[in-house]
């Protein structure tokens, strides 16, 4: 996906290259260093006595050789006074700078983790669900590293040696003011390579996130399938596929450690040739009287000194390109825009019935091409009713539930609860009417409890234990070491499936919707265990709308009305006594077992 577009988008970087980097800098202070503009302004203030303090050696050294030359002893304590006040005060503002950079640019590194989570938690389903796990972790993890580090060197050094450069170019126009003059001649020099290594670091930089994020994702994608890796010997097809990633990352690290390995000996070179070029001046200028010793040493001191910040600074300008790459990409995600959003008027859904009602609906998922997933498909789910989706595997009956639950927008046509398209009223009110059991089931790393009550966030533990029950888990989760208080593990995986599934089930019966969305809620049961929760779920069904998918004919009988789907289109509903006698998509699939049943053999349709 998107091959053109990122090649269009490389295209445009290369070419507004400076102009686009110095907009994302604009807008990153805009958005993120000028709401935290006190604290940046006594990082500022901090650094400034800093610099100011680093200034002042040069000073007591001019001071201290004018003294030894005429050979004072009063003279010569208080500069030993001064020298060691000067450095105790530096020490402590040290210690003050080094405390108050880090903490403004972790606050504002946070500030960005905690803006681009909660937009992508805002995000639709279909956009968390298009990019891999590790490929969103690593852009909150990975490129905000990027940001945090490159902002560190930017405000630390950034502000350290331009204040030094000033303060240092201040002594030395006081000093000798015309030497100072041929120096700020020839410095812009410095700055040539500065911006084409600065180009290079930006692109690495880019290709870099990118490869991280691929590398997050398939760690993610391996450890999670951690099961499969040892059933079926995949250690070392995993080893390979990971130690290329990991080379990939030592090759593109090695190129940006080259790009920016070259800006310090360049402007190494180039300081050696000004103190070079100051001191053959010297030479003139002290013979003609323009200068003294004494002024001349503490004019090298500084020369050398801001040649010292000069280097510094070219470092921390390629730095800074790694961190503008991070924060393109952060903009990039910050810019997208939901589309199954509310409405500017949206009303919450008024739930009356709950008869769910599907006018002609089409639907093509984004990743399936034009294949429709869904076509021409109308049904009335009269309300308080149970009814059962069934047909053979990617016939489209999850999707239809994707649909009701608002995860994705119908292409065409509408679906009404109430008579109210699902796209007029508040998200937030249209899933707090709905329940849904998913086919995959997902549990957090938590206790029973927590995991059932997440159905609805203010459930007390009577709700909960009530909920539990009616889906059949309360005995096992007594038996669980610690009961409601056992923690699952990552996905529930010290469960079995039928436990799992009976912990989804108990969640959305906590909830307590009017609507219940079913999706093979109850595959993974063995009969027996299947049966108790039907009875239990025959019980809570009574007068909520319920659209459940299932395989086992046990399930589909109970049904008031069966719904068969093949390729995306609704092709017979019926009774089960009607569908059989019509002996039709229906009776074949009870014949070909695709609704199966262990115990209760599927009846062959009378021909
Ligand atoms: N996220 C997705 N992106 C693209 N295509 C999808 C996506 N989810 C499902 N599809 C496609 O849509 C069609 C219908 O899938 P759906 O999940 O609704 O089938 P299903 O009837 O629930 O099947 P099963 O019984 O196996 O669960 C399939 O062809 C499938 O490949
Ligand atoms: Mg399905």
């Amino acid at each position: 996906m998107g091959e053109a577009a990122e090649a269009s988008a490389e295209k445009k970087r290369k070419r507004g290259f400076d102009a686009q980097a110095r907009g994302t800098l604009r807008r990153f202070i805009r958005d993120w260093i000028w709401p935290r503009r006190g604290e940046v302004a006594i990082a500022l203030l901090i650094t400034t006595g800093l610099a100011a303090l680093t200034g002042a050696y040069p000073l007591i050294i001019k001071y201290a050789f004018e003294a030894v030359e005429k050979g004072g002893n009063d003279a010569l304590i208080w500069i030993i006074i001064a020298i060691v006040a000067v450095t105790a005060a530096r020490s402590v503002f040290l210690y003050l700078h080094q405390v108050a950079t880090t903490r403004v640019v972790l606050r504002m590194v946070i500030d960005i983790q905690k803006r681009a989570f909660s937009h992508l938690m805002g995000a639709d389903y279909a956009r968390l669900a298009r990019d891999a796990t590790g490929h969103l972790v690593s852009r909150l993890t990975n490129d905000l590293n990027f940001i945090q580090s490159s902002a560190q060197t930017a405000i630390v050094s950034f502000i350290r040696d331009v204040l030094s450069i000033i303060v240092l170019t201040g002594v030395m126009l006081h000093l000798d003011w015309k030497m100072t003059l041929i120096v700020l001649a020839v410095s812009p020099i410095a700055i040539l390579p500065i911006r084409s290594v600065g180009r290079r670091m930006r692109a690495v930089a880019r290709r870099t996130q990118v490869e991280l994020g691929g590398t997050t994702a398939r760690l993610t994608e391996t450890f999670s399938g951690s099961r499969l890796i040892k059933a079926f010997n995949l250690e070392d097809y995993a080893r390979r596929r990971l130690n290329q990633n990991f080379d990939q990352i030592l090759a593109l690290r090695m190129k940006s450690v080259r790009a920016r390995a070259r800006v310090g000996p360049i402007l190494e070179a180039l300081g050696g040739l000004a103190v070079a070029g100051a001191i053959s001046l010297a030479y003139w200028r002290i013979a003609s009287g323009g200068t003294t010793v004494g002024d001349f040493i503490a004019f090298m001191t500084s020369l050398i000194l801001m040649s010292q910040s000069v280097r510094s600074l070219g470092a921390v300008s390629t730095a800074t390109m790694e961190g503008l790459s991070a924060a393109d990409r952060v903009y990039e995600l910050l810019d997208e825009k939901p589309v199954v959003i509310d409405k500017p008027d949206a009303q919450p859904l008024r739930v009356g019935q709950g008869a769910i009602t599907f006018d002609n609906v089409s639907f093509a998922y984004a990743a399936g091409g034009e294949i429709p997933a869904i076509r021409n498909f109308s049904l009335i789910v009269p309300g308080g009713k149970t009814v059962a989706l069934v047909g053979r595997s990617g016939a489209g009956k999850s999707t239809v539930i994707n649909l009701v639950a608002r995860l994705f927008d119908v292409s065409d046509g509408a679906i009404l609860i109430d008579s109210q398209d699902v796209r007029d009223v508040s998200l937030v009110s249209l899933r707090r009417a709905m329940a849904i059991v998913s086919q995959d089931i997902t549990l957090f790393d938590d206790t029973i409890r927590a995991n059932i009550g997440l159905g609805r966030l203010d459930a007390t533990e009577e709700d909960i234990i009530a909920a539990a029950k009616a889906a059949a888990a309360h005995d096992f989760i007594v038996e669980q070491p610690n009961g409601y208080d056992t923690v699952i593990g990552e996905g529930g995986l010290r469960l079995s499936g039928g436990q799992r599934q009976r912990l989804a089930l108990a969640r959305a019966i906590v909830k307590n919707a009017p609507i219940l969305l079913l999706d093979e809620a109850t595959s993974a049961l063995d009969t027996e265990s299947e049966r108790l929760v039907q009875d239990a779920l025959a019980q809570f069904t009574r007068n909520r709308t319920t659209l459940v998918i299932a395989h086992r004919l046990s399930t589909v009988q109970r049904a008031d009305l069966i719904c068969v789907m093949s390729d995306g289109q609704l092709v017979e509903v019926g009774t089960h006594a009607e569908l059989l006698a019509r002996d039709g998509d229906y009776a074949r699939l009870c014949r070909s077992q695709v609704l199966a049943d262990v115990d209760e053999a599927p009846q062959p349709a009378e021909p």
